[in-house]
C-alpha cells in the first residue's frame, strides 16, 4: 500500500458526502481507520494486533485508554528525520519573528536536527533519562520548540510552563514533577515590556529548595539582544550557548512505546490546584498530524502561523508538532499583535506569505477595535484558511475575520478542543463542511460527541446539554500526572461511561454543535483558562482577606473578566491600596494574566445551608442582572443578595 495515500484522503476531503462517508468509517471501525493513519508515520516496531483498548466506565475498574500498544516510535524522529528523508532537509522548519521589527531568523529541517540533537546531548550529560521530567520556562524564541523536541528525542517528558506564570506557580509545577533540570532564558521583551525570566526561575528554585527539592541544572539561554546583567550566579546555572553549541550534532533516538508519556501540561480545573494533563506518544502524534492535514489542508512547505504561545496546548499541537509532522514551515512569533502597531499580524502574513492563520477570538476582538485600515494596509493575498480557538467566537468577530481579514475567500475553522483532548474535536473542514458563524460545526473523524441531560441521559436531535464523549480518540490524555484518581473523579464520574468536557453545547437541526461555554467554575480570560479556586486561594493569602469568591463575567474583548468578592477581617476597609495589594497577591501566586479587574467588598457571601458558595448568584450580581437571580430558596441568608447589590459600586 502506498503509505502517502490515506493522509491525503483526509487532507483533500472536499465534499460533505466525502466527510460523511469517512466519518462513518471512522466511528464504525476506529481501529482500522486509525491504523491507516498511523501507517503514514514511522514506527520502529509495529504495534501489536490490538489498535485500541479502553475502559471509560469507573464501575468496571480503572479508566484506561491505550492506542497502538507495543508499537515503538519517536515524535522527534517523525517531526525531523522523516522530513529529511523525504528530501525536505533544506526547507525551512521554523521562522522566528522577534518582538521588534527587523528581528528575524530561520531554521531548516537539517539545522533543526542539529540544534535538537545538541540540546538532547546536553540533557543526557545533565543526567536526564527516559521518563524524567524537564521544565521548560522560555519565551517564544526558537529554542522553545527545539527544547520540546530535544526532550522527545531522548524520551524525557517535557513540562512547558507559560512564561507569564509567576515564580510561585512555576515552583508549584517544579515540585509537582520533581524536575531536576530547568531550561530558561535570561530576559525578553514583549511589546514594550521587559521581562526578567531568569529572576522568576531563581525565585522558583529557591522556593523549591526550601521544600527540599533541589534543581540540579538550570540551563539559561542568554538573550544577547538585551544588555542584561550576569544571570549565572548559582552553581546550578549553565550558559546555554556556551554549553550546547559545542556538542555533537548527532544523538541517538530513544524509541518509545506508543503509550510512553510525551509531555505534561498543567491546566486549571474547577477546584483545587492545577492539573498535570499527561499525553502519551503514538496516539497524540498521529492525531496532531492528521488534524493539521485535514483541518488546515496542510501540505509540505506550507507556511503556517499559529499565534499561540508554546506554553499552552495549542502551541504544542499546532505550532510545534502538527506542522512539523506535515513538513510545513511554522512561525514562532515572540511579540504581541498590537506592537509596534495593530497592523503587525497582517504585516507578518505578507512578509512570509502565510497560508493559514490560527488565532484566538480575543485577539481578533482586540484588533477589530483599531479599525479596518490596519488590515487593509496589507495585501493578505497568500491567506487561504483562517482558524480560531480557545473560546466561543461571537458573530461580530467572526464576520470581521471572514469578511475583512479574509475578504470573504478564506473559510474560518472554529476549532473546539481542550488541553485534555490534545487536538481538534469539533471543527469544520475547509473544503467539506459548510460554515455557520459561531458554530464549531461537526465532529472530527473518530470523535463521538453526545449531549447529556443532568441525569446522564443522551439527548438526540436538536438539544442542549453537557458535552461528553462516548469513545476515546487517539490524542486524549491518559491520566493526570501522579493522580489517576483525580482523573477519574474530574472527568469520568459525573456521567458514568463518558468523558465529560466541562462545557455545555447545543446541537441544531443540521447536527451542528454550538459551544455555550464552561458549565463548571473554570473561567476563560483572553483565552487563558483560569480556575476560580486558584484565584480565590491567592486572594486569601492577603492578611486582611478572610474569604473570597470570584466569578467570570462577560467582557467585550477578553471574553470574560474576573470579578472578585472579598470578605475582609472586621475593622479592615477595602481601600484602593488594599485592592491593589489583593491584585498583587494574584499576580504573585499565579501571574498577571489572572488579575481580577474588579474587587468588591462582601461582608458575607451567598451560601447554601451546607456552606457552599452560590457562584451563580454572584455572577448575576456582578453582571447587574439581579432581576433574574433564579431560584434563591436554597440560600442560607437571602438578605446577603441585597447587601451585595448595594455595595456593588462602592
Ligand atoms: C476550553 C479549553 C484548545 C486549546 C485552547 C484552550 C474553550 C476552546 C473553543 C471554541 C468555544 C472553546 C472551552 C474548552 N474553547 N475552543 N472553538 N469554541 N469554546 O484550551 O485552555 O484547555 O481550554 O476552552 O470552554 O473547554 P484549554
Amino acid at each position: 500500500m502506498n503509505s502517502d495515500d490515506f493522509m491525503d484522503v483526509l487532507r483533500t476531503c472536499c465534499s460533505r458526502e466525502q466527510y460523511d462517508a469517512l466519518y462513518r468509517e471512522s466511528v464504525e471501525d476506529p481501529q482500522n481507520f486509525w491504523a491507516k493513519v498511523a501507517r503514514e508515520f514511522h514506527w520502529e516496531e509495529p504495534w501489536k494486533s490490538n489498535v485500541l483498548a479502553f475502559n471509560f466506565n469507573v464501575d468496571n475498574g480503572k479508566v484506561d485508554v491505550s492506542w497502538f500498544a507495543g508499537g515503538k516510535t519517536n515524535m522527534a524522529w517523525n517531526c525531523i528525520e522523516r522530513n529529511i528523508q523525504n528530501g525536505c532537509g533544506e526547507q525551512t522548519a521554523f521562522i522566528w519573528e522577534g518582538n521588534n521589527l527587523g528581528e528575524e531568523g530561520k531554521k531548516t529541517y537539517l539545522e533543526l536536527q542539529a540544534d535538537v540533537n545538541r540540546l538532547a546531548n546536553w540533557l543526557k550529560s545533565a543526567g536526564v533519562k527516559k521518563n524524567d521530567a524537564v521544565i521548560i520556562y522560555l519565551p517564544m524564541i526558537m529554542e522553545l520548540p527545539v527544547a520540546m523536541l530535544a526532550c522527545a528525542r531522548i524520551g524525557a517528558v517535557h513540562s512547558v510552563v507559560f512564561a507569564g506564570f509567576s515564580s510561585e506557580a512555576l515552583a508549584q509545577r517544579l515540585l509537582g514533577c520533581k524536575a531536576k533540570v530547568v531550561l530558561t532564558c535570561s530576559a525578553v521583551m514583549r511589546g514594550s515590556k521587559h521581562i526578567n525570566l531568569k529572576g522568576v526561575v531563581d525565585e522558583a528554585c529557591d522556593f523549591a529548595a526550601a521544600k527540599d527539592h533541589a534543581v540540579d541544572h538550570c540551563l539559561c539561554f542568554i538573550n544577547a539582544r538585551l544588555n542584561s546583567d550576569n544571570h549565572l550566579t548559582q552553581s546550578r546555572d549553565k550558559h546555554w550557548q556556551n554549553e550546547v553549541d559545542q556538542l555533537p550534532r548527532d544523538c541517538e533516538t530513544e524509541w518509545m512505546d506508543a503509550e510512553d508519556p510525551l509531555f505534561m501540561l498543567y491546566t486549571s480545573g474547577s477546584t483545587g490546584s492545577p492539573k498535570g494533563v499527561l499525553h502519551t506518544t503514538g496516539g497524540y502524534m498521529i492525531y496532531a498530524g492528521a488534524t493539521c492535514a485535514s483541518v488546515f489542508n496542510m501540505r509540505q512547505g506550507d507556511v503556517f502561523w499559529c499565534t499561540a504561545d508554546c506554553g499552552w496546548i495549542t502551541g504544542h499541537t499546532y505550532l510545534t508538532y502538527g506542522p512539523l509532522l506535515n513538513g510545513a514551515t511554522s512561525i514562532v512569533f515572540e511579540g504581541v499583535p498590537n506592537y509596534p502597531d495593530a497592523g503587525r499580524c497582517w504585516n507578518i502574513i505578507d512578509k512570509y506569505k502565510v497560508k493559514t492563520f490560527y488565532t484566538a477570538p480575543t485577539a481578533l476582538r482586540a484588533l477589530q477595535r483599531y479599525g479596518d485600515d490596519f488590515v487593509k494596509a496589507y495585501k493578505r493575498s497568500s491567506l487561504k484558511i483562517l482558524g480560531t480557538v480557545g473560546e466561543p467566537i461571537n458573530p461580530e468577530a467572526w464576520q470581521w475575520y471572514f469578511n475583512v481579514v479574509g475578504e470573504g475567500r478564506c473559510p474560518v475553522m472554529d476549532t473546539w478542543w481542550q488541553t485534555e483532548t490534545g487536538g481538534h474535536m469539533i471543527t469544520p473542514l475547509p473544503l467539506a463542511i459548510e460554515q455557520k458563524p459561531g458554530s464549531a460545526t461537526l465532529p472530527f473523524f473518530g470523535v463521538e460527541p453526545v449531549l447529556l441531560n443532568e441525569n446522564g441521559v443522551e439527548l438526540l436531535d436538536e438539544a442542549e446539554g453537557y458535552l461528553c464523549f462516548k469513545t476515546p480518540w487517539p490524542s486524549m490524555f491518559r491520566t493526570l500526572f501522579a493522580d489517576h484518581q483525580r482523573y477519574e473523579e474530574s472527568y469520568f464520574s459525573m456521567f458514568k461511561g463518558y468523558y465529560f468536557s466541562g462545557d455545555g453545547a447545543k446541537r441544531d437541526a443540521d447536527g451542528y454543535y454550538w459551544i455555550t461555554g464552561r458549565v463548571d467554575d473554570v473561567m476563560n480570560v483572553s483565552g487563558h483558562r483560569i480556575g476560580t479556586a486558584e484565584v480565590e486561594s491567592a486572594l486569601v493569602t492577603h492578611a486582611e482577606c478572610v474569604e473570597a469568591a470570584v466569578v467570570g463575567i462577560d467582557h467585550p474583548i477578553k471574553g470574560q473578566s474576573i470579578y472578585a468578592f472579598v470578605t475582609l477581617r472586621e475593622s479592615c476597609e477595602l481601600t484602593n491600596s488594599t485592592r491593589k495589594a489583593l491584585v498583587d497577591c494574584v499576580r504573585a501566586m499565579i501571574g498577571p494574566f489572572a488579575a481580577p479587574d474588579t474587587i468588591q467588598r462582601a461582608p458575607a457571601l451567598p451560601k447554601t445551608r451546607s456552606g457552599k458558595i452560590m457562584r451563580r448568584i454572584l455572577r448575576k450580581i456582578a453582571s447587574r442582572e439581579e432581576e433574574s437571580l433564579g431560584d434563591t430558596s436554597t440560600l442560607a441568608d437571602p438578605t446577603v443578595v441585597d447587601t451585595l447589590v448595594e455595595l456593588r459600586d462602592k
